[in-house]
């Protein structure tokens, strides 16, 4: 499908003229006006294109989308009298990746919108590598039905966690994409381990330990993926030190992936596990309580938990899909 490029400008008459002008078979090309921007947030479009030859307020929509984790990822050009330099430079200033001037020779107009067009590529090779990744884990996760749907399940904890403790939108979806992806590193372990029906031993724990550092390893590498490497690496940290693989303690492991690591706790504990029973919430709460009065657990994220189990309970029932 191709890609929805949005032009907005308060002008039809200019609106008409600057998408013909745009005219590219690679795009589904919408021209909107300013009116519209909260639409433009719910479509997410593939990119934007901003015209401010009919006044810079528009400026202040790049400024605010860029600023926002999610919607940063969108590739947004403004279009600036040709010539006016103070206007190009407040259209960089304000973070937008690319500056179309208009009126401009056809050739280098055309020249500039292949550009967008290229970072509207590569983002989209971006996410759909990245949906790759969690969608190996997902059907990993699936051939077990003790492990089925545990990452999604740990996302949704982790951001309603956020939700509870206040932490901002870009920390909840880091949270969330290192959730989904934490124990990516099991896609290298043998079904031997994964798929035991009896109780594993102290070998076969140690072998899984790795899982970890494996999934470190897999992902190191990938710049759209740095942010979330933490998550993967360091969930099974604890702050008393008795974590693995580092032994990390206290300040060492930073505060979102505390907040991953109990949602992972606490999901690892009520979901089936053949090699060991299913605990309740009740139990896995008590469980964990214990844990942090021995320092293995910040005793803060413990109301945190029990209102964002709450809150998916009275909201969703059991924990749908994430979108
Ligand atoms: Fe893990
Ligand atoms: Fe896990």
């Amino acid at each position: 499908m191709k890609p929805l490029l949005i032009l907005m400008d308060s002008d039809p008459g200019r609106r008409d003229e600057l998408l013909k002008a745009l005219g590219h078979e690679s795009f589904h090309m919408l021209g909107v006006g300013p009116e519209t921007a909260s639409s433009v947030e719910s479509i997410s479009p593939s990119a934007i294109v901003l015209s401010l030859l009919s006044g810079a307020e528009l400026l202040e929509l790049a400024v605010s989308w860029k600023s926002d984790p999610v919607f940063a990822r969108i590739p947004i050009a403004a279009v600036v009298p040709a010539g006016d330099v103070p206007a190009s430079d407040i259209a960089w200033a304000a973070g937008v990746d690319e500056v179309l001037p208009w009126p401009e020779s056809p050739g280098l107009f055309a020249a500039r919108v292949r550009n967008l067009e290229r970072i509207v590529r590569l983002q989209r090779e971006v996410a759909a590598f990245e949906r790759l990744v969690v969608s190996l884990v997902t059907a990993f996760e699936s051939r077990e039905p003790d492990t089925f749907e545990h990452g999604e399940r740990v996302a949704r904890i982790a951001v309603a966690m956020g939700a509870e403790l206040g932490l901002s939108r870009e920390t909840s979806d880091r949270m969330r994409r290192g959730a989904l992806l934490h124990d990516v590193g099991t896609l290298v372990l043998p079904d031997r381990l994964t798929q035991s029906e009896a109780p594993l031993d102290a070998a076969a724990l140690d072998e899984i330990r790795i899982h970890p550092v494996a999934g470190y390893e897999l992902l190191r590498g990938v710049p759209s993926l740095e942010p979330i490497l933490a998550f993967v690496h360091r969930h099974h940290e604890r702050l008393d030190g008795s974590g693995f693989p580092d032994g990390l303690s206290g300040p060492e492991i930073p505060f979102p992936i505390q907040v991953v690591s109990i949602a992972d706790a606490y999901d690892s504990m009520t979901s089936s596990r053949a090699y060991r029973s299913v605990f309740s919430r009740e139990k896995a709460m008590s469980t964990l309580r214990d844990e942090a009065a021995r320092g293995l657990w910040d005793q803060a994220l413990l109301g945190p938990l029990e209102r964002a189990l709450d809150r998916l309970a009275a909201n969703v029932g059991a924990l749908p899909r994430l979108p």
